[in-house]
């Protein structure tokens, strides 16, 4: 199947009995349970225990299971069955899970974390003569002896080996009485909130991130969580823990291709279930009540299980919703992991119940199918950028032990060259008086008793140049290791060459990005001054715009009572130039009585004459009071107080015209 295609995989459940302690062997407890490799079920030897117990006779069942692990099997090889094949999946980009689950006592955190009872009870010895009793001073330290450990160890050594590039980020916390605590936090954690992502799924909101570099860091890590983490005593466990833990890394791998995964390996550690009616006389109520939520949260649990287990599924609503550790266990049990639980149990007799109650739950969640597929992630080149750092920092440092080994060798070799190049010197010197011994004999002309001494000297000589010969070999020899290694250091400086090309590339990459993002916001900011402006602008000529309405509805206010004013005038003109006409016919006939009147005027004449004089003069007071009338219009309308002056200069040209004529 294409690995990137999502499958669905069982959950793979083991059974881990620890050994009986020493409480129950001095009870003369026994173990009833007969393990082989992959189920278990009570030995039949124990079964007369019941009757002699006054128990109801248990019947014969078998529990089967992925892998069973006797009293006698170590953490390690917990590890290598359990943990140690899920993490070639984390580092394809699956997620996997590995939890514990078992009544108080049974062996779950030494399973995940690996204090046995003596390395426990010297540490409460420290603890009962520290002053500061009640406080963290003297947690348990832990070491390297569990599967998270194990596991962590062998992830960073598949890491080191690989051709990918990978981070690991550690983060550890508890749930505690249902509330959440960051166990990573520098101050005393405070109670966090499990929010829900439609893509992340649930989730703490403000969990701290440690990155790890190696299994050291991973260990300080743990221990500064425990400093934080909630133990106390019960019946069985004078080291219980009083709440659930999640230790999850996050796994960041980064291919060649530079397509990347995000994968998460979880430890998860719970809280035992625990008898409170047995054993609530010698509690207080604190332990009581702690002891009520564990049970709560396991009985939830349970019910997830007790549900997904059932076939078929289609319709089932599961209630993951009712606790903090099924909210957060979601996507372990039913979801996107692989997923183990090791299954920790006591085979005392007296365990019998808790122990059975453990299997058959066991059983359940052995047919629960977990639907998975690889979280593919592509980091940005930030985080690649960072990425390549730390391998070019280890790089160096690489090169710096190679160049101390090398100058090292170099030194040997050099040594070594000197002590050579002695006998090579004296086999020089042998040959030299070979030849002159030769020449001696050749002149001695062949005598007898020379030539015995010279092929002894000979013989002496050539041995010695047999060693030298050997010397020169050995020489020869580390010359070649020499170059080995030299090719090795040239190698590790291309790959670091090429990395650092590859840094080059990306740091580029970055800046151009960077470049872009500068860009971009530049022209976010002009653009936003630009809104901004607009919006001013659009201010100013909104205001405008409503005083130029406001002085065009003036203007209309004033141009109609303009338009009236200009009736009124024109009609004042009309009679006025009525009267005018009337003026100038009364004119023509004064001139005509005048001309007569020089003539000679008959009294009926001059009668008439007084009467038009009376009628001009009447006329001519008219035409006064018409102008005067007229005049007054001009004023009102020509006025500032009719027209306001920037009104007046808006009125169309036409009309000042009109106007200014008639003025
Ligand atoms: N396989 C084992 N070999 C040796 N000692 C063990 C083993 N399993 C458990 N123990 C010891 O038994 C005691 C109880 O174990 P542990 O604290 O791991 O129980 P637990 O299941 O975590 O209990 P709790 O639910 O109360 O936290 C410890 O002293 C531990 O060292
Ligand atoms: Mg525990």
């Amino acid at each position: 199947m294409d690995s990137l295609t999502p499958h669905m995989t069982t959950i793979q459940v083991f059974l881990r009995f620890r050994p009986l302690s020493i409480q129950e062997k001095a009870n003369n407890e026994q173990n009833v349970w007969k393990v082989s490799h992959s189920s278990i079920c009570l030995s039949t030897e124990s079964l007369g225990l019941f009757s002699e117990n006054k128990r109801p006779q248990m019947p014969l069942r078998v529990y089967n299971f992925t892998e069973c692990f006797n009293s006698g099997v170590t953490n390690a090889m917990v590890h290598e069955k359990v943990s140690k094949p899920l993490l070639s999946a984390v580092l394809e980009g699956y997620n996997s899970t590995i939890f514990a689950y078992g009544q108080t006592g049974s062996g779950k955190t030494y399973t995940m974390l690996g204090l046995d009872s003596i390395e426990l009870s010297k540490h409460r010895r420290k603890r009962s003569m520290s002053p500061f009793i009640g406080t963290n001073s003297h947690r348990p330290q832990y070491s390297t002896k569990g599967i998270l450990f194990s596991s962590l160890k062998d992830l960073f050594s598949m890491v080191s080996s690989g051709d990918k590039v990978y981070s690991i980020v550690c983060s550890y916390m508890e749930i505690y009485n249902e509330n959440v605590f960051d166990l990573l936090s520098d101050q005393n954690p405070e109670n966090l909130t499990v929010n829900e992502d439609p893509n992340k799924g649930f989730y703490v909101k403000g969990l701290s991130e440690k990155v790890a570099r190696n299994i050291e860091e991973v260990v300080e890590i743990v221990n500064a969580g425990e400093n934080w983490k909630k133990y106390g005593n019960n019946e069985h466990n004078s080291n219980s823990s009083r709440s659930h833990t999640i230790f999850r890394a996050i796994v960041t791998g980064i291919k060649e291709d530079n397509t990347g995964f995000e994968s998460f390996l979880h430890f998860v550690d719970l809280a035992g279930s625990e008898r409170i009616s047995n054993s609530k006389k010698a509690m207080n109520p604190e332990t009581v009540n702690e002891g009520k939520h564990i049970n709560t949260s396991l009985f939830y649990l349970c019910s997830v299980i007790h549900k997904l287990s059932e076939k078929p599924l289609q319709h089932t609503h599961i209630p993951y919703r009712n606790s903090n550790l099924t909210k957060l266990l979601k996507h372990s049990i039913g979801g996107n992991s692989f997923t183990s639980i090791i299954c920790t149990a006591s085979p005392s007799f007296s365990s019998y119940e808790m122990t059975s109650s453990t299997l058959h739950l066991a059983s359940l969640a052995r047919t629960i199918t977990n639907r998975v597929s690889i979280n593919t992630k592509s980091p940005s080149p930030t985080e690649l950028l960072k990425i390549y750092h730390g391998d070019i920092r280890n790089l160096r440092a690489q090169i710096i032990v190679q160049k101390i080994q090398n100058s090292k060798v170099v030194r040997e070799l050099e040594e070594k060259v000197e002590k050579a190049s002695i006998p090579q010197c004296e086999c020089k010197i042998a040959d030299s008086n070979i030849e002159w011994i030769y020449g001696v004999g050749d002149v001695l002309g062949g005598k007898n008793a020379n030539k015995g001494m010279i092929l002894r000297s000979k013989e002496k000589k050539k041995t010695k140049c047999l060693n030298c010969q050997d010397h020169i070999q050995r020489y020869t020899k580390i010359l070649e290791e020499h170059k080995e290694l030299e090719e090795k250091y040239q190698k590790a400086i291309e790959y670091l060459k090429e990395l650092k090309e590859k840094n080059e590339k990306l740091t580029e990459r970055h800046k151009k990005v960077q470049e872009e993002n500068d860009q971009g916001q530049k022209s976010l900011t002009d653009m936003q001054k630009k809104i901004e402006i607009s919006i001013n602008s659009n201010e100013e000529n909104s205001i405008k715009y409503n005083n130029l309405l406001l002085a065009y509805n003036n203007l209309q206010n004033t141009s109609l009572e303009y338009e009236k004013l200009l009736d009124k005038y024109q009609m004042l003109q009309f009679e006025h130039s009525k009267c005018e006409e009337y003026f100038s016919l009364l004119e023509d006939k004064l001139a005509i009585l005048e001309g007569r009147c020089f003539k000679k005027l008959s009294d009926k004449d001059i009668r008439v004459l007084e009467k038009f004089y009376l009628e001009v003069l009447d006329l001519a007071k008219e035409e006064r009071i018409h102008k005067q009338q007229s005049r007054k219009v001009l004023g009102e309308i020509f006025s500032p107080n009719t027209f306001p002056v920037n009104i007046w200069e808006k009125l169309s040209d036409v009309y000042k015209d009109e106007t200014l004529n008639m003025a």
